[in-house]
């Protein structure tokens, strides 16, 4: 299979087109137009890394980034008509430390809070603390089907230890049931998955298989954040 690393080059079709889907979607959902959102994108990014004593840059690096993700979260059109994403799957962010991942989605959270817009919020937790809970509960099943259901934002992927379990010989991966379940849901609910990592799809490929990095093909668009660390 050839490597996806932009957006470009995720193509499954869903059956229905973009009119399709906005008819079908439910009604008295709020929503955001593309321009507002970048708008409210930057002045809430200008709070978020101010608490750092940071300003917030856009430059060649996450200019690019930005765009998609604000096209994506204000359910723009030409996230799929011109850059050929598409919008009823989930987002998958790889790129190095400290390229703000994670801060970009908690600035989404913020404004999500800010306008009740509900699209905008998912449960947030980092994939350690999956494991930890994992390594501490009698009931194992119970943490696998616990975050295999609804949208969910699961930071740092490739950060967690192989689960333990004393059932079980040796050390397990449990995101690869996380997400085969999350990929059941998507296809059957639709449901939602945001990840960030600093592994590649083939690093995925790598720590959790093929199968893994097949169903990531397509639940996920694929983003980028290029560049260095922006932590000093
Ligand atoms: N666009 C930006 N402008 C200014 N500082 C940023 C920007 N993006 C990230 N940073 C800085 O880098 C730090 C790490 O960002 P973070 O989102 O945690 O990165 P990642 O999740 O990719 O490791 C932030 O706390 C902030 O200080
Ligand atoms: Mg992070």
């Amino acid at each position: 299979m050839s490597q996806p690393n932009s957006i470009n080059t995720i193509m499954k079709n869903s059956g229905m087109n973009f009119k399709e889907r906005k008819k079908a979607a439910p009604k008295k959902e709020r929503f955001i137009m593309t321009e507002q959102l970048k708008q409210e994108f930057y002045s809430e990014a200008k709070k978020y890394y101010a608490k750092n004593n940071r300003l917030f840059i856009v430059d060649e690096n996450n200019k690019t980034f930005l765009n998609l993700f604000c096209k994506y979260f204000s359910n723009d059109e030409t996230f799929e008509t011109v850059h050929k994403g598409e919008l009823q799957k989930g987002l998958f962010i790889t790129g190095n430390k400290g390229t703000g991942k994670t801060s970009s989605f908690q600035i989404i959270q913020n404004i999500s809070r800010k306008y009740n817009l509900r699209k905008l919020w998912f449960p947030m937790i980092e994939t350690p603390k999956v494991v930890e809970q994992y390594n501490t509960e009698k009931n194992k099943d119970y943490i696998v089907k616990r975050y295999s259901k609804g949208n969910f934002f699961f930071d740092d992927l490739g950060a967690e230890d192989p689960a333990s379990n004393i059932f079980v010989y040796g050390k397990q991966d449990i995101f690869i049931r996380i997400l085969e379940n999350r990929y059941n849901e998507f296809i059957t609910k639709g449901t939602k998955t945001y990840i960030t990592s600093n592994l590649s799809i083939e690093d995925i490929k790598k720590r959790y298989g093929e199968r893994v990095e097949d169903r990531f093909i397509q639940m996920f668009n694929l983003l980028e954040l290029v560049g260095k660390s922006r932590r000093l």
